[in-house]
């Protein structure tokens, strides 16, 4: 049985309190299908919230079987099935696929059981003629049945759904108002279906009616005409705009009693069959959510799965890596010049000796500026592809990670997934750049390993950096503009084509991943290239490992603004 008693949920506004759910209690039993209805803004989502835990009441109890929630923890997340109003799925996933993932990552099942509760949640939802369609093609009823489809692999035995009709033609609502019927027929689950419609009432067990907040009505459907005077049920939100909520609000109290006695009755008399499946007493579900380990391939399959079907982002990957390197090597086309040392002087008189090392330092100024020019280009063009690597990752599926991670899914696991997923990235992008360039260039280094290794860790860095972005912003296309951005300022900003004035320089340097990608490439130069670049430039250069240490120091602050913002509740 689930009860809430004397709930509020209190906002500040203007330095006022508002209550967007005021005094509301209300007593569901087992194996009830009730709609909670009202005009927009009057508090649907926000009651429903409440109930699931994402919301923490200011005020008030909520019971569940007796069990105050408040204080002995939520619901198990095996427990609960929430379904969002918008998409919860993959476009380019099947949906047998979605159903696979949602169960690997939420159920742990013992041999062989699998493909039963797979098989069961199809047949449950109509969705098993429909199990090699991608979502990207389903209708929208099609749609919320698989989202309802996501939740039952659990067999939850509180169904709360938010608008799963709403956008639909009467047909498709109707179906899926006696889905939701049915699901509430199986054994003790109760079912609560947010919604503005006042269509199909007669298939619910009771509707509750909010209005600013305040419950107003809660009883049978059949008694909803005549509690608010009515003819017709459509006629209800009209009537409730001329009195205040409050007196709505202190008529139902008076009333509450007799119309929560009428439900008893009416349950007693028709006792729910248990047809179908126990929910969650089910023996095939366990409550317990699988491991790290599991939760971490299913994403990591999952991902590169995505990866791989999504056609544009596969084609610009592979014309980036490959293009990028060809890049870098074309502006060398002319080739390094070998250096000479200045002192290696030999004229026959002073005046051709100064015409000699004139000579040589107009080609040291040349190989000096092509060595310096190209390693800031791969820096440069690898903190590009960084930012195309992870700007989108977080913030293009937040909906979705933030319901799964509601169901379960540990932030651990998936900001793993991601930085498995990306490091593979990063390694490839990063080697095949250095590699590519080295063999064609030859790049004077005395180092190339720690020349290979500012790369990769540059490319680390600012894939990290742009993660964090990416897991701290509201949107993806906010996530993308600041990345954009970032990227934009490495240039300007290193030093490395004009010198910053000295105070500008020590303010931002440290926060320019490709000044220290870049100055640590030219110092692991052999000396002769290194003093080639030094005619130059006129910015001071740090030693290889130095660069290294805050490459790193970059990567970890990305890290942690990642770990920030996947622990954040943004859409739900
Ligand atoms: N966390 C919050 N902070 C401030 N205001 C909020 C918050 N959550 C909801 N609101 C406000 O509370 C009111 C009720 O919102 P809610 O989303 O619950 O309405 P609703 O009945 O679900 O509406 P709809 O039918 O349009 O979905 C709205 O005015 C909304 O802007
Ligand atoms: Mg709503």
């Amino acid at each position: 049985m689930l009860e809430l008693k004397d709930i509020y949920f209190t906002i500040e506004k203007n330095d006022e309190e508002v209550h967007l759910i005021n005094d509301a209690s209300l007593k569901v039993n087992s194996g009830h299908f009730m709609a909670i209805v009202g005009p927009s803004g009057c508090g649907k989502t926000t009651l429903l919230k409440l109930i699931a835990g994402l919301n923490v009441e200011s005020k008030g109890n909520i019971y569940w079987n007796g069990r105050d929630l408040s204080e002995d923890g939520d619901l198990e997340p095996s427990e609960i099935g929430y379904v969002p109003q918008f998409s919860i799925a993959y476009e380019l996933l099947t949906v047998e696929e979605s159903i696979r993932s949602a169960i690997r990552l939420r159920v742990r099942t013992r041999r062989g059981e699998f493909r039963e509760l797979l098989e069961r949640v199809m047949e449950e939802t109509g969705l098993t003629t429909l199990r090699g369609r991608p979502v990207r093609v389903l209708s929208g009823g099609q749609r919320r049945r698989l989202s309802l489809a996501l939740e039952l692999v659990t067999n939850p035995v509180l169904m709360l759904c938010d608008e799963v009709t709403s956008g639909l033609d009467p047909k498709s609502e109707q179906e899926i108002v006696k889905l939701l019927h049915q699901l509430s027929r199986s054994s003790g689950r109760i079912v609560v279906n947010v919604t503005h419609s006042l269509a199909n009432l007669d298939l619910y067990d009771s509707v509750l009616v909010l209005h600013e907040g305040r419950i107003v009505y809660h009883g049978q459907p059949r008694a909803l005409e005549h509690y608010f005077s009515v003819t017709i049920a459509e006629d209800i939100y009209p009537r409730l705009a001329k009195r205040e909520s409050e007196d709505w609000g202190s008529s139902w109290k008076k009333h509450r009693k007799d119309y929560y006695e009428a439900l008893d009755s009416a349950a007693q008399a028709t006792p729910n069959s248990s047809v179908g499946i126990s929910a969650n007493g089910d023996d095939m579900v366990s409550s317990a959510i699988p491991g790290f380990m599991v939760q971490f391939f299913v994403l990591l399959f999952r991902r590169w799965k995505l990866f791989l079907r999504d056609g544009g982002q596969l084609f610009l990957q592979i014309a980036i890596l490959l293009g990028f390197p060809m890049l870098v090597v074309i502006f060398a086309l002319d080739g390094i010049e070998p250096i000479q040392k200045l002192s290696e002087t030999i004229a026959a008189n002073p005046l051709e000796e100064a015409q000699q090392q004139a000579d040589i330092f107009k080609s040291h100024l040349k190989t000096g500026g092509l060595i310096s020019g190209l390693i800031m280009f791969q820096v440069i063009l690898l903190t590009l592809m960084a930012s195309n690597n992870s700007a989108r990752e977080i913030a293009g599926e937040r909906r979705i990670y933030e319901k799964e991670r509601f169901g379960g899914l540990s932030p651990i696991s998936y900001l793993a997934s991601k930085v498995a997923y990306l490091g593979f990235m990063v390694i490839v992008q990063s080697v095949w750049m250095a590699v590519f360039v080295q063999n064609i260039c030859h790049l004077p280094t005395a180092n190339f390993g720690m020349h290979l290794m500012l790369l990769l860790a540059v490319n680390a860095a600012m894939t990290s950096i742009c993660l964090g972005i990416s897991a701290m912003s509201k949107s993806a296309e906010q996530a993308s503009l600041l990345s954009v951005y970032l990227v934009g300022f490495q240039l300007p900003l290193s030093g490395a084509v004009l010198a910053l004035p000295a105070a500008g320089e020590w303010l931002t340097r440290p926060f320019i991943s490709a000044y220290w990608a870049w100055s640590g490439g030219v110092s692991a130069l052999n000396s002769d290239a290194r003093g080639a670049v030094d005619t130059v430039i006129d910015t001071s250069l740090q030693a290889s490992w130095l660069c290294l240490l805050i490459l790193g120091i970059h990567f970890a602050v990305g890290m942690f603004a990642a770990y920030v913002g996947v622990k954040k509740n943004r859409c739900l």
